[in-house]
């Protein structure tokens, strides 16, 4: 496994690759890999030729007071655990390899980004977009590799892919859970004992407004008290937003006659964790 960190080499390497007709699959992450990164992984080893993993704290995607500096970070963990995984090059670039004079264009996101996560971090899927923009070019990848569990970014990733015709496919994958139900996150070890021991009841909540739906309640508003109740009684974290909406528009909805997605974020003393249901695919 090659681990570089310069862009050119990458770039060269993945220009040979395409050059030579072979298939380049895509992991792009924040590093502190769990096994919601290893499926990502995986998956991209099972279809493709040659595998990429970047790992790289993207700053331009955190706000002034989000948790940049408490992100987690484990080097040596994650290039074995990507050795293991069957990764062929993990390209880990510098903030000044990948940004080494102030940007002059800023992609501006002008839909699916004033909902959910997009709302409460302003700027955060520009942050994003540009870090992707940036990727994708350095490594030409045949196909991405994205988790359901940020769903926005997903759909966001679908109009950066479609708008600006990137010739790469989005491959969507699971949410890989802790037993309880509680989606794996890089963030979950900033949680204290209570914290840890409440947070699956957002996805308790998700699957309850859900199952709502399937018992054919038709007022999104009803569905969304109803979930917001019965995540307040179940946790102390505090919600920052419960929203249903059409995806991966992720436009207002007043009936449910589309594909949907209820998703939530709760704040907890040292994160805050974000999860969401897709369904009624139509
Ligand atoms: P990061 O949070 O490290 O996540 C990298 C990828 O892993 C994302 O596609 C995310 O959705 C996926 N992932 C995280 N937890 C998962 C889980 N429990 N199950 C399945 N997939 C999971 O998302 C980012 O980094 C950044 O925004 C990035 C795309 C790298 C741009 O900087």
């Amino acid at each position: 496994m090659d681990v570089l960190t310069n862009i050119r080499d990458v770039q060269k390497k993945a220009q040979q690759i395409r050059l030579d007709g072979k298939s380049i699959g895509f992991v792009p992450t924040m590093g502190y890999l769990h096994e919601g990164h290893m499926k990502l992984i995986k998956n991209a080893r099972k279809e493709n030729d040659f595998v990429i993993l970047s790992i790289f704290i993207n700053p331009l995607q955190f706000g002034e007071n989000e948790d940049l500096d408490a992100y987690p970070r484990d080097e040596a963990h994650d290039l074995r655990q990507a050795e293991q995984s069957g990764v062929d090059l993990v390209f880990f670039p510098s903030t000044s390899t990948m940004y080494p004079t102030p940007l002059s264009l800023k992609i501006a996101v002008v839909r699916r980004a004033d909902v959910l996560c997009g709302r409460t971090r302003p700027g955060h899927f520009e942050g994003v977009v540009t870090v992707l923009t940036k990727l994708f070019n350095i490594c030409q990848p045949t196909r991405a590799y994205f988790g359901r569990k940020d769903a926005q970014q997903i759909a966001v990733v679908d109009a950066l892919i479609h708008d600006f015709n990137f010739s790469i496919k989005l491959i969507p994958v699971e949410t890989v859970r802790e037993s309880d139900g509680l989606a794996k996150s890089s963030r979950n070890v900033n949680l204290i004992d209570q914290e840890r021991a409440e947070a699956p009841s957002i996805q308790q909540a998700l699957q309850y407004g859900k199952k709502l739906v399937e018992q054919g309640e038709t007022d999104p508003n009803i569905i969304l008290e109803k979930t917001r109740e019965f995540l307040e009684f179940r946790t102390h974290g505090k919600i920052d937003y419960i929203e249903f909406l059409s995806y991966p528009e992720l436009e207002p909805i007043e009936t449910i006659d589309c594909q949907v997605i209820l998703a939530a974020a709760v704040f907890y003393k040292r994160a805050r964790l974000i999860d969401n249901v897709v369904f009624n695919d139509a």
